[in-house]
């Protein structure tokens, strides 16, 4: 059974990454052709010819139609068939899938579900996205053979940082302190203070604290496969409050992964922040932390995929610590089978603008 979730917007690309020349993706498990129209929209097409099936990616451009490299059969963005060398009639077949493209943010969201359902206003956003004092810096595009729940559930896990990145985003003073989580509303939220200890690796490099620090994670997991998760950390001294985040130093990492298929995904990663917001060197600095800190997450990931591929012997056991991921596995079992069963009527609402 699949655990892919068509209806939904997902990371096909940063901006960056799209031009003009045909470039070739693999998002839930089919193959999508991706390229920058002249007008500067983003065109997505289904990448393989309806005639002998050549992916149209190793074709050419003939403005901003697509000519297929095999016998020239010639598709238009919207996918239709515009020509046919050697007969002038265009058989009803003849077209690709053309899927709905919007670039927000600097990041090019595909929808690979029913195109009647593809409503941009539920497109991921952030209020920070556009507020003074923050800074939105884009990272990789990390690819994980895993399937991309065991990817998402680690995203609402604080549990496993003290264990697996001791020397970046977690240290072992947290590795008693219990975590809360909460599953109303669209987002399952799983999150913990850390009070008066010492300032993690990362935030000994970027915060400047001389003492203890108040530190927090908050994980806002959103299904199919977007998280944030805001931390960060605060002179200990101030005793900040729950809500007042902003006076720390503060980041949200976001990671919005994109099925590959059924045992691969991409996390296409980036960050927003409210210091040192001037510096392209801090940038480089977080990415780099980031890399080994998520170097060490696709580790351990990949390996539980490999062994999830092996017959059990007996059930995974549950922990406290397994709430969030279990309330997402359950909401993914739902959207799937809302999809099995079109039932519109029960489409949940997809909106995901997190606000603080
Ligand atoms: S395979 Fe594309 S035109 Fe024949
Ligand atoms: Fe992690």
């Amino acid at each position: 059974m699949t655990t892919l979730v068509r209806n939904a917007w997902y990371v096909a690309a940063w901006s960056s990454e799209i031009d003009d020349t045909l470039r070739r993706f693999t998002i839930l498990g089919d193959p999508v052709l991706l390229y920058r129209r002249r007008d500067g929209h983003v065109a997505a097409l289904e990448d393989r010819c309806p005639h002998r099936l050549l992916p149209l990616s190793k074709g050419k451009r003939i403005g901003d139609a697509v000519q297929c490299g095999y016998h020239g059969l010639t598709f238009g963005p919207d996918g239709k068939c515009t020509r046919v060398p050697g007969q002038d009639k265009i058989p009803p077949s003849a077209y690709v899938d053309a899927y709905p493209v919007v670039e927000k943010n600097d990041i090019v969201w595909i929808w690979m579900g029913d195109p009647h359902r593809a409503d941009p206003e539920k497109i991921f956003d952030l209020p920070q996205f556009y507020e003074a004092g923050w800074h939105a810096h884009q990272g990789d595009a990390l690819y994980l053979k895993s399937n991309y729940l065991n990817v998402a559930e680690n995203l609402v896990d604080p549990a496993h940082v003290s264990f697996v990145h001791p020397t970046t985003l977690g240290n072992s003073a947290s590795e008693n302190v219990p975590v809360h989580v909460s599953t109303e509303g669209p987002t399952i939220t799983a999150w913990r203070w850390i009070r008066d200890a010492e300032p993690i690796g990362f935030f000994k490099a970027f915060g400047g604290f001389e003492g203890n620090v108040d530190r927090w994670h908050y994980y806002h997991l959103h299904a199919p496969s977007i998280a944030v998760i805001d931390f960060g950390s605060a002179d200990a001294a101030a005793q900040i409050d729950e809500e007042d985040r902003d006076q720390g130093n503060r980041i949200f990492a976001l990671h919005f992964m994109t099925p590959v298929n059924e045992n691969e995904t991409i996390d296409r990663w980036m960050h927003l922040r409210n210091t040192a917001i001037e510096t392209a060197e801090a940038s480089e600095k977080i990415d780099a932390m980031f890399r080994i800190a998520f170097g060490e997450d696709k580790e351990i990931l990949e390996a539980v995929h490999a062994e999830e591929a092996r017959p059990l012997k007996r059930r995974p056991i549950r922990l406290a610590i397994d709430r969030g991921p279990m309330v997402y596995r359950k909401r993914i079992t739902e959207m799937l089978e809302r999809e099995r069963t079109d039932d519109v009527s029960a489409e949940p609402d997809g909106s995901y603008v997190y606000h603080d």
